[in-house]
């Protein structure tokens, strides 16, 4: 097990992602409602939240819920609405006294009205905090949010505000939700599946995958610093060979 004491602080991602799984097998195992499960993982989300503060992680990216996750039965979908809007009500104080900015992407208008006015209110709230960034994907879709990106450059086109020899990766990342965060450069999901679900498709390109079979209400402090740990370990060469990395260190 690594400490904060092994970690090279001067390599610590600035942005973390994470996809929350396992909630449900976890509460399964011990034979609880699956509903358990999310609320120990509201606990875990609120011990990521301080040890990347910790750590000095400037964005950390939560996947919270999907567009897929709609077809969920209606009371699981229900009781995560009222996890969220009390998790939000209960630690707002906590995360503004932190510093901590609270950002969403997915669409967010498609939520229960309560869950959307206590989003917008915190939003605000935390709008000027600049210790940490805390951006909850809600109501989801990386394949939704890039249709959406490529109708907007459309629209530039058909306004002449762009032309197509113009259509940058930058200028189509600016067209994304996301266009203020810089890309990931970790991925963590929890609970030993190892896909991506829809979940930040475009801003994963160069992004060091951690696939962990911890379930997400067991992933804590200690698990967090594991994986940068993990981390640390991996050469990213982004195309280029590894002498090309090493002289340019
Ligand atoms: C996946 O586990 C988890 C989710 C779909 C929801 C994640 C939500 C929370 C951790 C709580 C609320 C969040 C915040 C930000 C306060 P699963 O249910 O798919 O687990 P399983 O694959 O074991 O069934």
């Amino acid at each position: 097990m690594s400490t904060i004491n092994n970690l090279d602080l001067q390599n610590i991602p600035r942005h973390v992602a994470f996809i929350m799984d396992g909630n449900g097998r976890w509460a399964k195992n011990k034979g609880q409602h699956r509903l358990f499960g999310h609320a120990a993982g509201v606990e875990s989300v609120k011990s990521v939240i301080q040890t990347a503060r910790e750590l000095g992680i400037s964005y950390l990216t939560l996947y919270a819920f999907s567009t897929e996750n709609w077809a969920r039965p209606s009371d699981e979908v229900e009781g995560l609405m009222n996890l969220l809007v009390d998790a939000i009500a209960n630690e707002v104080d906590e995360m503004h006294a932190n510093g901590v900015r609270l950002l969403t992407i997915g669409d967010i208008q498609g939520l229960p009205g309560n869950c959307h006015e206590s989003l917008l209110s915190a939003m605000n709230r935390t709008k000027d905090n600049t210790a940490l960034t805390l951006i909850l994907a809600l109501n989801y879709s990386a394949r939704q949010e890039i249709i959406k990106a490529a109708l907007a450059a459309h629209q530039l086109m058909q306004d002449a505000q762009l032309s197509s020899t113009d259509l940058s990766e930058q200028v189509f990342s600016s067209l994304l939700q996301t266009k203020d965060i810089p890309d990931p450069e970790l991925l963590i999901r929890t609970s030993g599946e190892c896909r991506i679900s829809n979940f930040l498709l475009w801003q994963l390109s160069y992004t060091e995958l951690l696939f962990t079979d911890t379930h997400w209400p067991d992933f804590r402090r200690e698990a967090f610093i594991d994986a940068i740990a993990n981390f640390q370990k991996r050469e990213r060469r982004f195309g280029m060979v590894s002498e090309q990395i090493q002289t340019t260190k």
